[in-house]
Parts: structure tokens; C-alpha cells; sequence
């Protein structure tokens, strides 16, 4: 155990405070966290903890939603240099243009958003429900943004629904080629290719399965197969190793490494509990505009 474990669940005891960590953190900050997983579960936790102090070892966007979701809570976010590179592919003026380019059709924003984009969009999804959340709509056509892949990804498991996606992408997953998943397969013909849906359709089209990072590791943990390849971040490779020693975990290529997700170290955690920094705020107005959006898509989940 980590010297600063003991340390850090004493202040979280004192402060009434929740560790919330996406299951692509440095694999050591699970002794501290009291919820691991992946961007719907953490929201719905988000929302419904009673805790004073959510520390969120994730990405800003997360943190930020976390505190649209819970407003009288504190929210912190132990290092600020955790952005998401998707989510800073569309702004507001972006996303206006886009949607004055496709007049009157409903638009579907990621939860890789900032707070201004979700405030003008009318529903959000993360990455497990994103079909759900786009035939829930009824539309032939929906805008979606910011990720083009996850986009195209819905569209292809949805019969008659036109999804119109912004260009933007995650540069993590988009390392992984079609070539990747041939070799691999070739090297290793029994095992499971488990594959993210923000990576290119190339590489969606080879995979066995494509789930959210929460999805991947619960198909590994039912399936009777002994042997996976993971096409994600390494995080999740970590933790089903970790959890699951009697399978065999292949890595689909090396430094698979989202940075953003990995600047939060356990020093960091304690200092964020101790200093209460780095706080994150959404301003009062957007945070209603955008609560709407998150809303909608936490009551659909709801909906059988
Ligand atoms: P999940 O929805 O699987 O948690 O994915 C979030 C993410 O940022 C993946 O890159
Ligand atoms: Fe953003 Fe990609 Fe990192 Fe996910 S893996 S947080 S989409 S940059």
C-alpha cells in the first residue's frame, strides 16, 4: 500500500469527501477512490453522492460535469492540466456553425464536451449509451459532435438514423490502425479483440466487441473466452490484469497512454483534499443551459 493511502481515506473520512476516478487513472489511485469506471457510471455516482467534496481523478470535462450535476458540492480536480483533447475540438462558435449548416435536426453532444457546448445542444450521451440515447430520439437524422467515430460508430448499429458528425476525435484512440488489429489477429487467432468506439471504423469493423471502457471490462469478466486484446487506454489493460489473473490480457500496441488522464498522481489527491484545490465552477446560467442536456440523457437511461 502506498504511504499516502492511510492518509488520504482519514482526510476523506474528516472532510465527508468521495474520490471518483475513470478506470483510465494510474492504476494506484484506486486504494483511494471510492467509485472506479467510466463516464456514465461516474456522472450517475456524481449526481447522487451525498459526500461535501467530489475529487475527481478524471479529465476537466468530467470534473465540470460533476459540478453542473451537483452544484452545492465542492468539486476538485487534484491537477489542472487535465483537459481532453476531444473536447477542446469544438467551441461554441464551432459548434453554431454546424448547426446553422444542418438547420432544425436534433443535436447529440458527447459527454466529452465542455459545459457552452452542451449548453446549445439537446441531448447528451456518453460512450455506453450513445445508441440508446440516439434512437431514443425517434429522428432520421441527428447532429453529433464532438467525436466523428463514436458518431459513425451509432450510425452503423442503428437502422435508418443519418448521423451527420463533427470532425473532431480522440488522438489516443485513433493511434490504433486497421493494420494493428490484421497483425494482432494473425499473432493471436483465439484471442477477443475488445475495441473502444472512439476509435476509427477500420478498426471497429475487425473488433469481436466495442463498449465503453466499463463495457470492456465487464464483457471480459462474463465471457468463457481465456484471451483478449485490448484496443483502449493501457488503464484498462492494468485493471483486468489486476482483477482478472487467470485470463490473458494483450495490449493491441505499446504507450497506448491518454496523458490527460494520467497527470493526477496520489501526491496530487492529497493536496487536493488538503488545500481543497484545484475547485472547479461552472457559472450559474450555463450550468442550468448545460444541466438540461446531461439531464435528459441520465432520465433516458432510466427508461428501460
Ligand atoms: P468511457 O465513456 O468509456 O468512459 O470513455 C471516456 C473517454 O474519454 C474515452 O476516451
Ligand atoms: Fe479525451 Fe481521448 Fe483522453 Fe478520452 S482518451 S479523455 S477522449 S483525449
Amino acid at each position: 500500500m502506498h504511504e499516502l493511502t492511510e492518509k488520504i481515506n482519514k482526510l476523506k473520512r474528516e472532510k465527508n469527501a468521495v474520490i471518483l476516478a475513470h478506470c483510465y487513472q494510474n492504476i494506484e489511485i484506486d486504494e483511494v477512490a471510492d467509485f472506479v469506471g467510466d463516464s456514465l457510471y461516474l456522472s450517475q455516482m456524481a449526481a447522487k453522492t451525498d459526500a461535501d467534496i467530489i475529487v475527481f481523478a478524471g479529465v476537466y470535462f468530467m470534473a465540470q460535469t460533476a459540478k453542473i450535476l451537483s452544484p452545492d458540492k465542492k468539486v476538485l480536480l487534484p491537477e489542472l492540466k487535465s483537459g481532453c483533447e476531444m473536447a477542446d475540438m469544438i467551441n461554441l462558435e464551432q459548434l453554431r456553425k454546424f448547426k446553422s449548416q444542418n438547420p432544425g435536426i436534433p443535436v447529440v453532444c458527447y459527454i466529452n464536451s465542455t459545459a457552452e457546448v452542451k449548453s446549445e445542444c439537446d441531448i447528451c450521451c456518453t460512450s455506453s449509451n450513445a445508441v440508446k440515447i440516439v434512437k431514443s430520439l425517434g429522428a432520421k437524422k441527428v447532429l453529433f459532435l464532438p467525436d466523428n467515430y463514436l458518431g459513425k460508430w451509432v450510425e452503423a448499429n442503428l437502422d435508418g438514423v443519418e448521423v451527420i458528425t463533427y470532425p473532431g476525435c480522440c488522438p489516443t484512440h485513433l493511434k490504433i490502425k486497421a493494420e494493428d488489429i490484421i497483425a494482432i489477429r494473425e499473432k493471436y487467432p483465439e484471442a477477443k479483440i475488445l475495441t473502444h468506439p472512439e476509435c476509427h471504423q477500420s478498426v471497429t469493423e475487425l473488433s469481436d466487441y466495442v463498449g465503453s471502457t466499463t463495457g470492456i471490462m465487464n464483457y471480459a469478466k462474463k465471457s468463457s473466452e481465456k484471451q483478449f486484446v485490448i484496443a483502449t487506454e493501457k488503464g484498462v489493460y492494468d485493471r483486468l490484469k489486476r482483477d482478472l489473473p487467470e485470463k490473458e490480457f494483450i495490449m493491441i500496441k505499446d504507450n497506448l497512454i491518454c496523458q490527460n488522464m494520467k497527470w493526477h498522481t496520489l501526491e496530487d489527491i492529497y493536496n487536493s483534499l488538503v488545500y481543497e484545490k484545484h475547485e472547479i465552477n461552472v457559472e450559474k446560467d450555463l450550468a442550468r443551459k448545460a444541466l438540461g442536456c446531461i439531464d435528459r440523457m441520465l432520465s433516458e437511461g432510466n427508461n428501460g
